[in-house]
């Protein structure tokens, strides 16, 4: 049996599949099946009114899961779909509650994978999927990730190479007026704005806040430190002083002689590749003896704002 022909007979029958994307992997169940929609709950240990993305396989089917769809939706989907865009809207009643947290909107998204999409046009319906990670941890870019992170509590893990974008959709929310950004993603508010022909919303403060604990997610086990190019200079400095071991993703390259310093990633000054490495880099220093990874801060313009977010969350002020 080829991969798509096993992983569609397990939709069927309720349970649940990892599937590959172009942004992060989802673990994904049928979307109308109550029952298995339930089980993506209890794996990933995600509270249940945390809403799921429904991943439908092309623009038209969008009617199946939605109603009310505005003009705005169908602009946005023919511009960016199959792509990293995330569309929220007034749910259909034929969508059980269970997979929209109790939400009277959905989430639908048509995924650029083709192995994914081919998964969907023969599976005629929707596959609800949330990245395939337990609750608050590093979205799985590899299905080594995925295993990492499910083990056995996946029935299937799909095969689809490193997923190319690497941070998750951008989120747009439209089940009322104007649209808004839910989520910064690769697709960006100026991308949308343009298609739109007018200002999107986004939704909260700048991308960098102290990040409460509510806020929390993309997380790492150990310590995580956001930090301007010169406190991470002052804080290797002190943590040299105190001989304790750490790691660090910076722009710049590593000093020669610098004992604690468990692992040193220079990262990508392209925000396309940088975000595409970035949950892998993270996995790896979670890994290394270090008490704690440092990151420099990524500049502070439009191309990464999805990165700094990410970070944000990732990381924990400073005790
Ligand atoms: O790129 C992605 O979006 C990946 C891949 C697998 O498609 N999926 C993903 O799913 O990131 P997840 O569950 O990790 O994040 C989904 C986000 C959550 O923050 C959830 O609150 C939001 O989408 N969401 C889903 N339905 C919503 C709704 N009806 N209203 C508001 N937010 C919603
Ligand atoms: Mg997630």
């Amino acid at each position: 049996m080829n991969i798509i022909d096993k992983a569609l007979d397990l939709l069927k029958g309720g349970k649940l599949v990892a599937i590959p994307t172009e942004t992060v992997y989802g673990l994904g169940a049928d979307a109308k099946n109550p029952l298995a929609v339930q089980k993506i709950y209890a794996v990933k240990g995600r509270p249940p009114t945390n809403p799921l993305i429904i991943h439908i396989p092309n623009a038209d089917a969008m009617s199946h899961f939605a109603t009310d769809i505005p003009e705005d939706a169908w602009r946005l989907a023919k511009a960016f779909w199959p792509g990293p865009l995330t569309l929220i809207l007034n749910r259909h009643t034929s969508v059980p509650p269970a997979t929209t947290g109790g939400q009277d909107t959905v989430a639908l998204r048509v995924p650029n994978h083709s192995i994914t999409l081919e998964l969907l046009a023969r599976f005629g319906g929707g596959i609800a999927a949330p990245s395939a990670n337990r609750y608050g941890r590093i979205s799985p870019t590899t299905t080594d990730h995925v295993r990492e992170e499910l083990g056995s509590k996946v029935d299937y893990i799909v095969e689809g190479g490193p997923c190319q974008i690497g941070i998750e959709s951008t989120i747009v929310y439209l089940a009322a007026g104007s649209a808004m950004i839910l989520r910064q993603g690769h697709i960006s508010a100026t991308e949308l704005t343009a298609v739109l022909g007018y200002d999107i919303m986004v939704k909260g403060g700048p991308a960098i806040e102290a990040p409460g604990s509510s806020l929390s997610h993309y997380a790492p086990i150990k310590p995580l430190y956001l930090l301007e190019k010169l406190s991470l200079q002052n804080i290797m400095t002190q943590l040299n002083d105190q001989k304790r071991h750490y790691d660090v993703i910076s722009f710049a390259s590593p000093p020669e002689i610098e004992p604690y310093i468990s692992q040193w990633i220079t990262a990508s000054n392209d925000p396309i590749q940088y975000a595409q490495h970035l949950y892998s880099h993270l996995r790896d220093l979670d890994k290394t003896n270090s008490e704690c990874i440092l990151v420099e801060a990524p500049p502070n313009t439009e191309l990464w704002l999805a990165i700094t977010d990410r970070l944000a969350r990732a990381a924990r002020p400073l005790e």
